[in-house]
């Protein structure tokens, strides 16, 4: 286990009936308040009306900014930052998923900066501090709501990219399950397979002795993979939404990878697929994650096999390690595509017309991967294998 501190500073107010909790958050960080959300969802679910009409009630001024896209674009931030800037905003609210949390992260941080967001996105700035912002959260899977990070595309270039500072850590979240309701069946999966995926990542490492955090993660999957089918079925059950989206924030809040450094390549290929062709992160990591697992299976293959006995039910007898790693991972692979996953690049209509301009996104900082370092060919290798 390698040396850590653990410094997880947003307050987490979680169940039914917690919107209420606005009325004494909201007024702590000032009166002028950007509300900031997507595309409409909330509005249909009727969640904006409660919202602003709590905003009201506790006297905040409000001002607008809608339309945040999923695989949030920096032209949207830099509209919120101006807004910011203009109104002189002193709260941030987002009411969304993970692209309107993203996206609120980077203009609270884009507006204590004098030049172009998109500097901090390509860390040619460094964040010194952020207006605060708070977040009611629609949709269970990036973790966003309790992380510091944030992940912004540039679609004129094709880039997209994850950043985050200590400053960006949202004060409170506030995660209601019934909030979630009406997350149709193909962003449930999706955000299935992005909390199992950031899972996986962590559990990917190379590091010795984290019998706790392995057992944490093996338990995270375990209770996704028990919950996703009762839940595809019934998607207004309470139990199961909350049991999601409580799993959906521990995947990534710092708390089970303590210790040690996830792998983070998948992550890093699946940016590149999704700012070249604007696929969902979730669809694009169900593609890739198992093709870099057999990919980087020979580098410590007891480690997959420990995932394979002990998450996919997997007999290592008579099996070498490499066999039994396999074996797990093509159970990976039937349990997405159970759920109803994509599972190729052609699902997409991805197509080999675009891989090298994929690697080249993938390699914009060099070789990349905690677990195995991925090299340009080897891209290319993954993305071949997944078309
Ligand atoms: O825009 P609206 O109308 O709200 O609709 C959204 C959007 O179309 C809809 N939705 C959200 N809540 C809903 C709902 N529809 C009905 N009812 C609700 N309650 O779902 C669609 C997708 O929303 P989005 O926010 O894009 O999904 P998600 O939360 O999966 O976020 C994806 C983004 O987060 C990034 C991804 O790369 C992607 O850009 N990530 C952020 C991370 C982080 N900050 O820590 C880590 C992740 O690995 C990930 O990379
Ligand atoms: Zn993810």
């Amino acid at each position: 286990m390698e040396n850590f501190i653990f410094h997880n500073p947003t307050k987490l107010i979680f169940g039914k009936d917690q919107l209420e909790h606005l009325r004494e958050e909201v007024p702590k960080y000032g009166k002028k308040v950007l509300l900031v959300y997507g595309g409409g969802s909330i509005k249909r679910s009727g969640l904006y009306q409660n919202v602003t009409g709590i905003l009201e009630e506790i006297g905040s001024q409000v001002f607008e900014l809608p339309g945040v896209e999923p695989n949030p674009r920096i032209t949207t931030a830099r509209k919120g930052v101006e807004i910011c800037k203009q109104e002189g905003i002193e709260f941030l609210l987002a009411v969304g998923g993970g692209s309107v949390i993203d996206c609120t992260k980077l203009i609270a941080a884009g507006t204590k900066y004098d030049g172009d967001p998109w500097d901090i996105v390509i860390k040619k700035a460094t964040v010194i501090e952020a207006l605060p912002f708070g977040t009611v959260l629609t949709l269970a899977a990036t973790g966003s709501e309790m992380n510091s990070g944030s992940v912004i595309t540039n679609w004129e270039t094709n880039e997209k990219y994850g950043w985050g500072s200590p400053a960006t850590f949202p004060k409170f979240s506030i995660l209601d399950p019934v909030n979630t309701f009406t997350v149709p069946k193909d962003q449930t999966i999706y955000g299935i397979i992005d909390m199992m995926s950031h899972t996986l990542e962590h559990y990917l490492h190379v590091e010795d002795n984290t019998e706790y955090q392995d057992r944490m993660a093996e338990s995270l999957l375990l209770t996704v993979m028990e919950t996703a089918p009762k839940l595809l079925n019934d998607l207004e059950n309470y139990d199961y939404r909350a049991t999601i989206l409580y799993c959906g924030t521990m995947a990534l809040n710092g708390i089970i990878n303590m210790g040690f450094k996830g792998d983070w390549a998948t992550h890093n290929l699946e940016h590149a697929v999704s700012a070249v062709y604007d696929i969902p992160h979730g669809g694009g990591l169900a593609i890739l994650f198992p093709n870099v697992m057999k990919h980087n299976l020979h580098v410590k293959p007891e480690r997959f096999k420990k995932l394979a006995v002990r998450v996919f039910g997997v007999n290592p007898e008579g099996k070498t390690a490499e066999e039994a790693g396999l074996e797990g991972i093509q159970k990976l692979r039937e349990f997405w595509n159970s759920i109803g996953a994509p599972s190729r690049l052609a699902d997409y209509h991805i197509d080999d017309s675009k891989l090298d301009l994929m690697a080249d996104r993938a390699m914009e900082n060099g070789e990349f991967g905690n677990f195995a370092k991925l090299n340009r060919e080897d891209c290319l290798e993954i993305y071949r294998a997944s078309l």
